[in-house]
């Protein structure tokens, strides 16, 4: 039919599509559900850092925190409303995170043992959040491509604080150095994993991929933040945790080798180490939040009310 016609021209041209224009309720659904969960990451993503600015070193580490965790929240509120121009509800998507019948990214369920994390979280998770969505700028649904634009800047800051923070510890002691090198051999793996399963095991790539929700796919992703990594870690004078890992002059990438998909799949699966005390907390937070949505509801009524509206 004639719209359905509209939607593959538009997407087959690498144009947007808008909110007000007709779309398969498969494409309305698979990104509900991608951008949902992008901003169920963002929140809960406030979590494992936050627990650093009240131990930060000084004034101006607190103060870079605080900003890097404040722009994570707005992320989330982007992708929240980008879900609404889609028909979502921001409290039901709420619900589902709680009840687990929605995702967000498994990074976020490992713990922060150490400030030398705060740098490798900045450097390595912003850093493959970077890989991941600069991409998303050109996603074929015109909210989320005009979303990520500022988010994906934002992300730039974040990843810049984290390795000027491991520039400074690798130029301290030998304790300063080997702390950073700890968080290293943590933190690697995990943010492997960001990118989603291999191609083979993803289920929803293909798909994403014809209309051009995904510009990448998660191997590709993969390698590209692993051949963007490997310099950056060899000027800051640590290794990466990865006996596999060399360039290859025939590929021109650099092979290296398999995350612990068992480990991924159950971290995905609720059973990580931190995730029953993240979905806590984000509860905790959502109920105890709720005096203030139903204030700001009252006052908007009353608002209404006198306007005559
Ligand atoms: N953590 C949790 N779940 C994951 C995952 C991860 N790292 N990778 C994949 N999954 C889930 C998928 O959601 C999917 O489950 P679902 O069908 O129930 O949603 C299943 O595993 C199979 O994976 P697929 O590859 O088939 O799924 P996608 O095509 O959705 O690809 C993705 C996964 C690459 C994460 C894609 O959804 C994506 O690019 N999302 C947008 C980016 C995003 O969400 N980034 C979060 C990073 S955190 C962040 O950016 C915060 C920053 O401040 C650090």
């Amino acid at each position: 039919m004639e719209l359905e016609a509209q939607f593959e021209r538009t997407v087959a041209a690498g144009q947007r599509v808008e909110p007000r224009d007709w779309m398969p309720d498969g494409y309305r659904k698979t990104l509900i559900r991608q951008i949902a969960q992008h901003a169920h990451s963002e929140i809960i993503g406030m979590q494992p850092e936050g627990n650093w600015i009240s131990r930060a070193p000084s004034l101006r580490r607190k103060a870079i925190l605080l900003a890097k965790v404040q722009d994570e929240a707005g992320h989330g509120l982007y992708l929240y409303a980008a879900t609404e121009t889609l028909g979502a509800d921001r409290g039901e998507l709420t619900e589902k995170l709680i009840s687990g019948r929605q995702k967000y990214s498994s990074i976020f369920n490992y713990p922060t043992l150490s400030y030398a994390d705060v740098g490798v979280i900045g450097w390595l998770v912003d850093g493959a959040a970077i890989c991941n969505q600069v991409p998303l700028c050109r996603t074929s649904y015109g909210p989320y491509a005009r979303a990520m634009i500022r988010i994906c800047k934002e992300e730039s800051f974040h990843q810049r604080q984290g390795y000027e923070l491991l520039m400074t510890m690798m130029s301290g002691t030998d304790a300063q150095r080997a702390m950073v090198q700890e968080s290293v051999n943590r933190w690697w793996w995990p943010s492997l994993m960001m990118f989603g399963p291999p191609d083979a095991e993803s289920a929803n790539t293909e798909q994403s991929m014809k209309w051009r929700i995904k510009r990448n796919t998660n191997d590709e992703l993969r390698q590209k933040f692993v051949d963007m990594t490997v310099p950056q870690a060899e000027k800051l004078g640590v290794t990466l945790p990865d006996p596999e890992l060399r360039w290859n002059a025939e590929r021109g990438h650099h092979d290296f080798g398999q995350p612990d998909w068992d480990e991924f799949w159950q971290v995905v699966g609720g059973n990580g180490p931190t995730n029953a005390q993240r979905v806590e907390h984000r509860r905790k937070a959502h109920e105890d939040g709720e005096w203030v949505r139903a204030a700001a509801e009252a006052h908007a009524a009353k608002h209404a009310a006198q306007e005559g509206v």
